[in-house]
């Protein structure tokens, strides 16, 4: 096997509410099926407004609501400094893709995290930072539907790497 976990890095606009649940949700999906040493993941913000910044807590209650934790979750910044330290980046919605194929991803390196319910075309994970508690929920289930068809895919490339 390759010694080099697939790195993943998920990406939204602030990385306090989405990417971070998107994170642990698809990390803990792969805990579940034995597979997390094949992967490093981590998250990102395209913007710099909350770097250093907890998650929103609105994001953190809901992943302790769902038995997960935001607790040492830091936001940061992912730069075209940075682009080459990834291999696969999943984005939120069609802002952060465009932002990271301007940053210099290649677009195949630039997945949406939608992708995986069947439709031509993948729709965005909505920012919930200025709508309420509801639009947290929406979030989560969203997510919840597409990690095992990302995860089904990301374990393909990784094995397509031994
Ligand atoms: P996120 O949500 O991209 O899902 O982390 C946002 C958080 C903060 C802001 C926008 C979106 N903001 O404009 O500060």
């Amino acid at each position: 096997m390759n010694q080099q976990p697939l790195r993943v890095l998920f990406v939204c606009l602030g990385n306090i509410c989405r990417s971070p649940l998107a994170e642990v949700i698809v990390k803990s999906v792969a805990q579940d099926r034995g597979v997390a040493d094949m992967f490093y993941f981590d998250s990102a913000g395209t913007g710099n407004w909350h770097v250093g910044h907890g998650a929103d807590p609105r994001s953190a209650s809901k992943a302790l609501e769902k038995g997960l934790s935001l607790d040492n979750h830091r936001a940061q910044q992912i730069t075209a400094k940075k682009i080459q330290d990834w291999d696969i980046f999943v984005a939120m919605d069609h802002d952060n893709q465009r932002d990271l194929i301007a940053m210099g991803a290649s677009p195949d390196q630039v997945w949406m995290m939608r992708a995986f319910e069947g439709k031509a075309h993948a729709p965005d994970v909505p920012d919930p930072y200025y709508g309420g508690a509801h639009g947290f929920e929406n979030v989560y289930v969203m997510l919840q539907q597409n990690a095992q068809g990302l995860l089904d895919e990301l374990q393909k490339v990784a094995k397509q790497r031994d």
